[in-house]
């Protein structure tokens, strides 16, 4: 078995309600950070990783995210033709490699373990990604570049981790640490969403994840878990004994809960201020209406 990691699963099934209206016709992970789709930031960080092969976990209503990864020649011909060198090139920076890309459907809404259980005649047995294009991550160095470094050291299966409060912790998946070694720990439980006030920690799972294929077994068998759903915390928990160790990675970056109201707008800001072009009318446009905010 290569221990390289070089395939990346794309869970993109889900309804998106929480955007709706706006997720009735345009798919969630389609939706604009500053201008580039969602997705497109998860596939940067997957491409600068080292992954090649980009599967994506769909359903009903995603054509208009299997359109986004098509090229487009007649477009590029025209931005040629007129000398839009730099919009041509950000246009092209979108292109994927033929066959690079596949899409899956999941037929019914089972729960995260059961849209990567999806992809398993894919992935083959072989080490492999997994991205939550909602958990949006900005970084120096790109969060799932960390982890292949890390897990290079590490092998088994790794989840990206971050203290969050204890009160949002029944939120996510969290962690019950067995040894504490700074940007890693060793995992000796991981619970999906505890119910308040039973969290074994405050240290929660973000979603990127680089799993054993033993992980896509323990999912064969799987049953439902929290929220009556097929849990990939769970088949990830299953290993914690077994010869693949699980490791929690504090990831060195900020992230942002695109997949909430509140987090996209957070997002927006904030790479909207890392764009040299927009900083400076961005900046002084939130000045203003905080003062104003701050004399009401
Ligand atoms: C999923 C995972 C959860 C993880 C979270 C991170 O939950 O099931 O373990 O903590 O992503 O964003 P979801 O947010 O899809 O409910």
């Amino acid at each position: 078995m290569s221990n390289k990691v070089t395939k990346a699963v794309f869970p993109v099934a889900g309804l998106g309600t929480r955007f709706l209206p706006a997720t009735k016709s345009v798919p969630k992970e389609i939706m604009t950070l500053v201008d580039r789709p969602l997705v497109q930031y998860a596939i940067d960080e997957a491409r600068a990783a080292g992954i090649k092969e980009f599967i994506f976990v769909t359903s009903r209503g995603k054509s208009a995210l299997e359109d986004y990864f098509d090229n487009m020649p007649y477009l590029e011909e025209e931005l040629r033709r007129k000398g839009k060198t730099e919009l041509l090139e950000t246009l092209q920076a979108t292109n994927m490699e033929s066959g690079a890309i596949a899409y899956i459907r999941q037929h019914k809404a089972l729960g995260l373990g059961h849209a990567v259980w999806c992809a398993r005649r894919l992935i083959g047995d072989e080490p492999f990604a997994v991205m939550l294009p909602d958990d949006v991550i900005a970084a120096e160095k790109p969060c799932l570049a960390q982890m292949v470094e890390a897990y290079e050291e590490t092998g088994g299966s790794m989840v990206a981790a971050m203290e969050v409060p204890y009160d949002r912790t029944s939120a996510y998946g969290v962690l019950d640490v067995q040894e504490d070694m700074g940007s890693m720990v060793s995992v000796k439980g991981m619970v999906e969403k505890p119910a308040q006030g039973t969290a074994p920690s405050n240290l929660a799972v973000i979603g990127r994840y680089i799993l054993s294929p033993s992980v896509l077994e323990n999912l064969n068998t799987m049953k439902e878990g929290a929220g009556g759903e097929i849990q990939l915390t769970d088949a990830i928990a299953q290993e914690i004994g077994g010869p693949n160790n699980v490791y929690g990675y504090r990831f060195r970056g900020q992230r942002f809960d695109c997949g909430s109201k509140a987090g996209f707008l957070q997002a927006t800001v904030a790479f909207g201020l890392a764009r040299e072009e927009l900083r400076d009318d961005l900046a002084s446009f939130l000045q203003e209406i905080m003062l104003a905010q701050a004399a009401e």
